[in-house]
């Protein structure tokens, strides 16, 4: 961040709007101030994070000299979290097919291909971050793809925009295209090292050690990337796990010798703190306990795996396991870059999952799901998904009267559960006024 000073920005910036915040992050109890007052402050490292937040008749005498921006009638909230999407894959979304594994033969292993191209990727690394910021994303861990360039330009673009962002190239060294298929495993372990040092770290941007899945990497390859995840604590883990019932019956074929698709992870070392693993959805008791046991994480992607009848998530069970989990998009599988989308979306699966005995999730934990608790799930909390003091200052500035029934709705609303269950249900893009990312308020 040092090499784009600020000039033009004062070190303290305040706004006075209504605020929505997770006072303890690890909890999904939200905070709402009708009339607040939002201060940030840029620190020597270049990173601006939030210094006070509440009651602006109680802070504002204690920052009278700081420059208000006056944002009433707007709601400040903390930026979204999207825990897995392929940014290579923004050219796949909307493409039907019978299940994961023709839509992965049929449009997303060529698609992805074409990221063997700097100049293609970086065309799409550009479109990627102007559509997460147009939806309030501000931190979404990211598949590249097979190819250096594709994480060189994702980078590079995230970098511009001073954004929290995580991602990593694919490792697939077999039942994979030409073009998209690694040469060797030692090739793309030696690639995998020197993106790390390259990019982990820099600024606010880190990197994912990422096998695609099982049936892609060779034994040697997972063993690879599980030595490298155990040689580097701070950096994430990347892939997925039990999506898909035909895939789960090719895993047994390849690994007979493992307990269960999760145990092909485990007895390679790549569960672990910061491994995250998408869709978890055909898991058994014992794989629940090994990941709560192992602090690895579950990435929710409810429009994915309706759209491609993956399955439901069973949101209970992973609550009952205390398995971490938080929401993603899971795009170009998932059908929609927005938070609202996909936080209906997980709204919807959870009543079929768990409504047998009649549980909803509550509109409060689904927005803490991408955010603070899709944070805590990356081992971040505190430092991004929230505007609790200390937190960096990435958030939505949204506006509940964006569309005519917004407007009407959330005025009717008796409750902020009902107001927050509204803009769930009813919003998109359009409910997002502006994004701020690292304490600059932009256009
Ligand atoms: N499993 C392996 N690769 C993928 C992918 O790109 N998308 C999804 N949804 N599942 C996968
Ligand atoms: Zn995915």
């Amino acid at each position: 961040m040092s090499k784009q000073p600020e000039h033009d920005l004062p070190t303290q910036q305040a706004y006075r709007a209504s605020l929505l915040w997770f006072p303890d992050g690890d909890s999904d109890q939200i905070q709402f101030e009708a009339d607040g007052l939002l201060v940030t402050e840029r620190g020597d490292d270049g990173v601006a994070r939030i210094a006070a937040i509440g009651p602006y008749a109680l802070l504002h005498a204690a920052h009278a000299q700081v420059a208000c921006t006056d944002w009433r009638g707007r709601w400040l909230a903390p930026g979204f979290v999207d825990l897995h999407i392929h940014y290579a894959q923004t050219d796949v979304i909307a493409s039907p097919a019978d299940g994961l594994l023709p839509w992965l033969n049929h449009y997303t292993f060529p698609q992805e291909t074409r990221f063997a191209d700097p100049a293609h990727a970086r065309e799409v690394a550009q479109f990627y971050f102007d559509e997460l910021m147009r939806h309030g994303v501000t931190t979404a861990l990211t598949f590249a793809t097979a190819h250096v360039a594709s994480v060189d330009a994702f980078f590079e673009q995230a970098q511009q925009r001073q954004l929290r962002m995580i991602g990593g190239r694919v490792l697939q060294d077999r039942h994979s295209p030409d073009g998209l298929r690694d040469r060797s495993a030692e090739q793309s372990l030696l690639e995998t090292e020197s993106l790390i040092q390259k990019w982990h770290g820099v600024d606010r941007l880190g990197y994912a050690i990422t096998p695609r899945f099982a049936p892609t990497s060779s034994p040697k390859q997972l063993h690879g990337a599980g030595l490298l995840a155990q040689q580097h604590s701070s950096v994430w883990v990347q892939t997925h796990v039990a999506e898909n019932a035909d895939e789960i019956r090719w895993v047994a074929e390849l690994f007979p010798q493992a307990r269960s698709y999760l145990d092909v992870y485990e007895n390679v070392g790549l569960l672990r703190e910061r491994s995250v693993l998408a869709h978890c959805l055909h898991l058994d008791a014992n794989d629940r306990d090994l990941m709560a046991e192992r602090g690895a994480a579950a990435a929710v992607c409810p429009t994915s795996n309706l759209f491609l009848d993956s399955g439901f998530f069973h949101f209970q069970e992973a609550q009952a396991h205390r398995v971490l989990h938080g929401l993603a998009s899971d795009v170009g599988g998932g059908t929609s870059f927005s938070p609202f989308h996909t936080m209906h979306a997980a709204y919807t699966v959870g009543r079929q999952s768990v409504g047998r005995d009649g549980h909803s999730l509550s509109a409060q934990h689904l927005w803490w799901l991408h955010t603070a608790g899709a944070a805590k799930a990356l081992g971040l909390a505190g430092v991004c998904g929230n505007l609790a003091v200390g937190c960096e200052a990435d958030f939505v500035v949204l506006n509940p009267q964006a569309t005519p029934l917004l407007a009407r709705r959330t005025v009717a609303a008796d409750s902020l559960d009902e107001q927050l269950f509204a803009m769930i249900v009813l919003g998109d893009d359009r409910l997002v006024e502006r994004t701020v990312v690292n304490g600059r308020p932009g256009a």
